[in-house]
């Protein structure tokens, strides 16, 4: 299975879940990292026959990113904006995508029982990521469970060190493996 991971993160440099998430998958056989903010630049700028050559070579592809404002950090909805193209992603001959498999990689400030009604978040990450879900539908890939690290911030080290390895055992399970009920990884 070859894995397509697209980290969105505005600045790694300055990131401690994600860029540990990112120099953990960039050592996995089979995957291949992508950092989307140093590809675009300042301008977010993608060539979209590159980006598309990418995503057909891809079974599974993975977009990392922290949560912000309960979205991702713009570069990723500049990436889907330029490269999600009609007659590659969705309308006529736009079957590229058929068939692949969109995992969401997530890390949160906020604490898990944060993300329900009646807590300040007031939503589920469920809920939350429903734009991606159905974006995922639209182009024809199957969505499979995200998984998201909550209080990101707040992880002492050795928490944030077991995330790897279960991000790692995730994002390289077999879809078959993948049961309905499991919604989402949350720690
Ligand atoms: C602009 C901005 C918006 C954020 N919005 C949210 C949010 O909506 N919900 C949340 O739980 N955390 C939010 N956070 C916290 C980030 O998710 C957190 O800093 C990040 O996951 C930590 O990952 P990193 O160490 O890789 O930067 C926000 C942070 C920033 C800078």
């Amino acid at each position: 299975m070859n894995t397509l991971v697209l980290t969105a993160h505005p600045d790694l440099s300055t990131s401690t879940a994600n860029r540990k998430w990112f120099e953990a998958l960039s050592d996995i056989e089979g995957i291949v990292t992508r950092n989307l903010t140093s590809v675009a630049g300042a301008e977010m700028h993608f060539t979209p026959s590159v980006e598309q050559a990418l995503l057909e070579q891809a079974d599974r592809i993975v977009m990392q990113f922290p949560f912000y404002w309960y979205s991702s950090p713009p570069v990723l909805k500049a990436w889907i904006d330029q490269v999600l193209l009609f007659g590659f992603a969705y309308g006529q001959g736009g079957d590229k995508l058929q068939g692949k498999e969109l995992i969401l990689a997530i890390t949160t400030g906020g604490p898990a029982e944060s993300f329900q009604a009646g807590s300040f978040n007031r939503f589920s990450m469920n809920e939350f990521l429903t734009p991606f879900e159905q974006t995922a539908s639209m182009v024809g890939m199957n969505y499979l469970p995200p998984f998201v690290l909550h209080s990101a911030m707040s992880r002492d080290k050795t928490k944030l060190e077991a995330s790897i390895a279960e991000l790692i055992s995730h994002v390289t399970k077999p879809r078959i493996e993948f049961h309905n009920k499991e919604l989402i990884k949350a720690f």
